[in-house]
C-alpha cells in the first residue's frame, strides 16, 4: 500500500536549491523518494548539493537557471523533463533581499527583489504549468501536478521594506490567483510563509538578535531550514490533493506574538541553540565562506548586519 506521503517516482524541481530553504527543501522530497533538480544561479554549491541528494538513493542533476530570465526557464523545464521523463512537483523557491529604507531605496534595487521574487516565481510557476497541462493531455489518468511557491512572514507583517514584503505579497496573492484558474488541470498552487530562518540570507545577523527572536517566538528556537521539511512534503504529496490556494505559515508562532505580556517558557525549546545553526554552517562551508562558531559572518550581507547593529545598538 503506497504511503501518504510517498513521493517515489515523483519528479520535481527545486530553484535556489544550492543552499538553505531550497536545499532543505530537495533533501526533504528526495527522503520522501522523488528525484530533485537542484536548479540555481550558484553552478559549484548546486552541483555540491546535487551530489549530496543522489547519496539518498534517488536521481539529482544541478540545472544553472536565473529564474529572472523567461528563456532560461524555460530551457530549465526542458531539462527537467528530458532528464526524468516529467514534471510532478514544481517548488519555486528562490528569492533575495536588499535591505533599505524606501525613500531613498535605487529603482535598480526595486527592479531586483521584485524580479526575482515575483516575476522569476510567475515565469517559474507559468512554466511548470506548460509542463503540467501538456502531459495531461497524454497521460490516461490526468495526474496534473504540484506547485509550491515560497513566500514568506514578510506578506503579513511589515518587518523588510517595500520590495521584499510587497513581493512576497505579490507571491501570496498570485499563488491564490493561480490556483484559481488552474484546479481544472489537476495543478495544485500552494506557498509556504516561513519567518526568519538560518539560512545563508541571515548569515549575517548578530547573535542578539537571534535571542531577540528566540523570545518573541512562542517555540522558542530560531527556524531552521528543516523545519520546512514536513510543509513542503504535505503539500508535494498526495495528503494535499484537496489543498489549493493556500498560504501555509511556519513561524512558530512569531507573528502572533503582538502580546501585552513577555512569552515565558515551562519547558527548554525543542531545539537548541547549537542545533540551530548546523544546516548554516553546513552551508557556509559548502559556498566557501568563512563564518565563526555561530555561523555568522558579518561580511556576507553587510547591510544586514549594519543595520541590526544600527538597531539594537552592537559595536
Ligand atoms: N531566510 C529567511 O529568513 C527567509 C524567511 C522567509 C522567506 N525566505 C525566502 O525563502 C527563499 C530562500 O531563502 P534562503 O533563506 O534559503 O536564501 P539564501 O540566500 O540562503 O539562498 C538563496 C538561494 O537562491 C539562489 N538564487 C538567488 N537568486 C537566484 C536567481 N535569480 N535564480 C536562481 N537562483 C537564485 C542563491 O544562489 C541561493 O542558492 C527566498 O525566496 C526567501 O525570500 C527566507
Amino acid at each position: 500500500m503506497k504511503k501518504q506521503f510517498d513521493l517515489t517516482n515523483k519528479n520535481a524541481w527545486v530553484t535556489g536549491a544550492s543552499v538553505g530553504i531550497g536545499r532543505a527543501y530537495a533533501i526533504a522530497l528526495a527522503k520522501a523518494g522523488a528525484n530533485v533538480a537542484v536548479v540555481d544561479i550558484d553552478d559549484r554549491t548546486g552541483e555540491k548539493t546535487a551530489e549530496e541528494i543522489r547519496t539518498l538513493g534517488v536521481k539529482s542533476v544541478f540545472i544553472h537557471c536565473n529564474v529572472r530570465n523567461p528563456v532560461e526557464v524555460d530551457a530549465m523545464a526542458d531539462k527537467v523533463v528530458e532528464t526524468f521523463g516529467r514534471l510532478d512537483i514544481a517548488v519555486n523557491n528562490a528569492g533575495i533581499g536588499i535591505l533599505g529604507p524606501d525613500e531613498s531605496y535605487p529603482l535598480s534595487d526595486w527592479e531586483k527583489v521584485i524580479g526575482v521574487n515575483f516575476t522569476g516565481s510567475w515565469l517559474c510557476c507559468a512554466a511548470a504549468a506548460r509542463k503540467f497541462i501538456a502531459q495531461n493531455k497524454v497521460d490516461k489518468k490526468p495526474l496534473g501536478g504540484k506547485i509550491i511557491n515560497t513566500a514568506s512572514m514578510s506578506a503579513r507583517i511589515a518587518n523588510c521594506n517595500a520590495s521584499y514584503d510587497g513581493s512576497k505579497g505579490g507571491v501570496v496573492e498570485m499563488t491564490r490567483a493561480l490556483a484559481a484558474q488552474w484546479g481544472r488541470h489537476n495543478i495544485n498552487v500552494n506557498c509556504i510563509s516561513p519567518s526568519y530562518i538560518l539560512s545563508p540570507m541571515h548569515a549575517s545577523t548578530p547573535v542578539e538578535v537571534r535571542e531577540r527572536i528566540r523570545s518573541l517566538t512562542p517555540m522558542g528556537y530560531m527556524e531552521r531550514p528543516e523545519d520546512l521539511a514536513g510543509p513542503v512534503v504535505f503539500l508535494a504529496s498526495d495528503a494535499s490533493n484537496y489543498v489549493t490556494g493556500v498560504d501555509l505559515l511556519v513561524d512558530g508562532g512569531h507573528t502572533l506574538n503582538a502580546w501585552l505580556t513577555p512569552l515565558g517558557r515551562d519547558v527548554p525549546p525543542r531545539v537548541s541553540p547549537e542545533e540551530e545553526i548546523k544546516s548554516l554552517v553546513h552551508d557556509m562551508n559548502a559556498l566557501e565562506v568563512p563564518c565563526n562558531e555561530d555561523g555568522i559572518n558579518f561580511d556576507y550581507h553587510p547591510e544586514i548586519a549594519n543595520a541590526y547593529k544600527a538597531a539594537f545598538g552592537i559595536k
